[in-house]
């Protein structure tokens, strides 16, 4: 998809499709209004003839008019203008380009939707629910004839924004790519092939690259990731990815839970829970995004990307509830439940991640549903000890229209995570799971790290119905949101 600025002058201009904004109470933005003018106030009647709603995402289309050299004319609703936020300039974008693909006119030209209110930036956030709307994973699909495609946008905009333009697109194509990959299938995407992907992105964007296989993590006693594979076919790796430009402000760690497919290994899942499992590396691909995106904008800060992956199944050499798995860092773990494995895999990568010693730890997984009881499908569950960055990634979200809400590591809760013959055990009570997991992970992080952050996105890194400009399936979450975030860190 291609973005193209024609310039904000509607009178020297022709196509297909013209979209334009209008707010609660009909009332248009400034160059609606002008298009409404050059139509002797056709548009603003049709709008109240229909009783048209501007709610964020409604849309509706009229015929061009003669004074107006475009053939369709689309509406978009903005909700209401006090109220207009970044995202629902993506979300209006995306309908747009909906409606325009529904009434088959692919020549789409689109104005700043709310520039009135947010300035130049809307350009950005035009762009991003264009290519995230856009988004279907069909590739294995056939074809259909009948369907539109859309090659470029024409923004009504002068040259100023460019690089706003590219910002919004390197983001969400972003987001899109990692998209793609967790959208692949268990039969396609396994530990090693995430690997290849890893060395893939490598070798295009100039980053070091290093894979463990079985017989390295023997060596360095990653047990955790070890155990979760066995039972496959398939052989457990570990990825360390690292962008290192110089000179560099602070040093970050990521880490993705990387499950190419959760069964549940033998505590197997029943067949409810277990569709949709090819999600359960959404935080190892989401990882590969951020490493993308941080050498295609060059940003000044070291940053590794650790992925744990293995694909947890039953088997005759799958590890067994009841196991007792030796890290590293001298803690034994005893398994209540072979489907509590994410933590177990990274566990591993946590205490690898600690001694690289680094300002911030982030971890992304797709870790428990208890997350997805306490805050709903579409909220990432925020646990840290630092309420202040949690408010930082809180707010950054609400930009970028990711939805993120703290949780309390609350350590009274450690005592139901204690084992009978390990340490702890990778299960705690019905009650507060995705805080128990979270403090389980909070075991396998060094002294040293102050700023660790462990996101649990079982929720929003995968629907099962369609939401905003989302598709069903991968969103990316929550990629857009952290490199936001890095690109703040000074
Ligand atoms: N991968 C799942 C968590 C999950 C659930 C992700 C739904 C996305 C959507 C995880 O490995 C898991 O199975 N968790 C169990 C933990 C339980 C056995 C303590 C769960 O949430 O039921
Ligand atoms: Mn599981
Ligand atoms: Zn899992």
């Amino acid at each position: 998809m291609q973005f193209k600025l024609v310039g904000k002058n509607i009178s020297g201009l022709t196509g297909g499709c013209l979209a334009v904004g209008v707010y609660e109470g009909q009332v248009l933005t400034p160059l609606g209004k002008e298009v409404d003018q050059a139509m002797t106030g056709l548009l603003s009647d049709f709008l109240k003839d229909i009783g048209f709603e501007a709610k964020c995402g409604n849309s509706v289309f009229m015929p061009g008019h003669k004074d107006i050299k475009f053939k369709n004319i689309v509406v978009v609703g903005l909700g209401k203008k006090e109220e207009l936020r970044p995202d629902v300039v993506r979300q209006a974008s995306a309908a747009a380009l909906k409606k325009a693909k529904e009434i088959k006119n692919a020549d789409l030209f689109l104005e700043m939707l709310g520039k009135e209110v947010l300035g130049d930036k809307v350009a950005k956030y035009l762009v991003e629910g264009i290519l995230l709307g856009n988004y279907h994973f069909d590739k294995y699909k056939r074809k259909k004839e009948t369907e539109i495609e859309v090659s470029e946008i024409k923004i009504l905009e002068d040259d100023s924004v460019q690089d706003t333009v590219l910002e919004g697109q390197l983001l969400a194509e972003g987001a899109n790519f990692v998209r793609d990959l967790v959208n692949e299938p268990g039969n396609v995407i396994r530990p090693e092939d995430l690997a290849q992907r890893a060395r893939d992105l490598a070798r295009e964007y100039g980053l070091e690259c290093t894979v463990f296989n079985e017989e390295e993590l023997k060596k360095r006693g990653m047990n955790g990731i070890l155990a979760v594979g066995q039972g496959s076919a398939h052989p457990p790796r570990f990825i360390h990815l690292v962008y290192r430009p110089q000179p560099a402000l602070k040093k970050i760690v990521f880490v993705g839970k990387g499950i190419t497919f959760d069964s549940g290994g033998l505590d197997i899942k029943p067949e409810q829970f277990m569709k949709t499992m090819k999600c359960d590396k959404a935080g190892a691909c989401a990882v590969l995004g951020l490493m993308k995106l941080v050498a295609q904008l060059k940003l000044p800060l070291e940053v590794h990307g650790l992925i744990p992956t293995a694909e947890n199944m039953p088997g005759g050499n799958a590890f067994h509830p009841d196991d007792i798995i030796v890290y590293n860092n001298g803690k034994s773990v005893e398994i209540d439940n072979t489907d509590a494995e994410g933590r177990l895999i990274l566990a591993d990568a946590l205490i690898y991640g600690s001694n690289l010693k680094p300002d911030y730890m982030i971890d992304m997984a797709t870790l428990t549903g208890a997350c997805m009881v306490a805050l709903g499908r579409l909220t990432t569950g925020v646990f840290t000890e630092n309420q202040a960055l949690a408010t930082e990634i809180k707010e950054t979200g609400e930009e970028t229209g990711e939805k993120f809400w703290p949780l309390p590591l609350d350590e009274d809760l450690k005592e139901d995570i204690k084992g009978k013959f390990g340490d702890i055990k990778n299960v705690g009570s019905r009650y507060g799971g995705a805080i128990t997991a979270g403090l389980f992970l909070k075991e396998f992080v060094g002294d040293k790290v102050k700023n660790w952050v462990h996101l649990d996105i079982a929720g929003p890194a995968f629907l099962e119905k369609p939401w905003k400009y989302y598709a069903e399936g991968a969103t990316g979450v929550p990629v857009r949101t952290l490199l936001e975030w890095l690109k703040g860190i000074k």
